[in-house]
């Protein structure tokens, strides 16, 4: 309860759902990496996600609780923060300063659309039933998951999606190391270059390595 009430508090919750989901974004990026390795790649990866569904369970419910915690206390940060200015809370200004640092609030809830978005696409297929995977199966008798997302990254609206979807993402979690590890207390003007320089590898990681799917079948590299 003590954690939820001060603001150093929030910033550790925040930290800590923050760096889980960030957690689940890189083992996702990894999984869709086996899309190279052609239809049995990917198709066996998600087959073998929905193969335990009390883990597959618990990673939603983890996923769901620790999404809306972030939402919630990210926006009570923006607010009591904005309402403390000119002061703002201690963090050091030449990071504050950063347009991802001050965005935060507009690129979360730009994040949280995508996802819905991504959601609705790809875990309900409700946006394109025309290229559900609930309707194909490979040789295997498993969902084509390849089919689906190569059918749906030929069109030029979804691909774009994506790429801004990723980029954003990858804008908001730039911050957010950078934020976390102020919060555990490595703040000193000696490591600034280490914090900023994490911020933006972690950007090139998540933006080239998501939007390569799209654009690789977009272009017709990857067919
Ligand atoms: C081009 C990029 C991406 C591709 C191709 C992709 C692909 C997929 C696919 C195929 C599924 C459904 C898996 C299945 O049920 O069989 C899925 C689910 C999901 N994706 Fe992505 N994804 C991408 C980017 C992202 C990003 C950037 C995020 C995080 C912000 C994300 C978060 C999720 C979540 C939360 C699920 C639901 C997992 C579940 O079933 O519980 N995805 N993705």
């Amino acid at each position: 309860m003590y954690l939820l009430k001060n603001s150093v508090g929030r910033k550790i919750i925040m930290s800590v759902t923050g760096f889980t989901m960030l957690t689940f974004v890189i083992v996702h990026l990894v999984g869709n990496a086996s899309i190279y390795d052609g239809p049995d790649g990917i198709n066996t990866y998600a087959a073998a996600l929905h193969h335990n569904s009390t883990f597959l369970l618990a990673v939603r419910l983890t996923l769901l609780g620790f999404c809306s915690l972030h939402v919630f206390f990210g926006t009570l940060l923006t607010l009591r923060n904005n309402a403390a200015k000119p002061q703002g809370y201690a963090v050091n200004k030449s990071l504050s300063a950063t347009f991802a640092s001050k965005n935060m609030i507009w690129t979360g809830l730009l994040v949280a659309v995508f996802i819905i978005y991504h959601l609705l696409h790809f875990t309900f297929q409700v946006t394109n039933p025309e290229i559900s995977a609930f309707k194909h199966l490979d040789a295997k008798g498993r969902h084509d998951v390849f089919t689906m997302i190569v059918l749906s990254f030929r069109h030029l609206f979804i691909a774009l999606a994506y790429v801004c979807g990723v980029g954003i993402l990858g804008l908001h979690l730039s911050h957010g190391i950078q934020s976390s590890i102020q919060t555990v207390g490595l703040n000193s003007r000696k490591i600034f270059p280490f914090i900023l320089k994490s911020g933006m590898i972690l950007w090139i990681i998540i933006f080239l390595g998501f939007s390569s799917f799209p654009i690789a079948i977009l272009t017709g590299i990857f067919k």
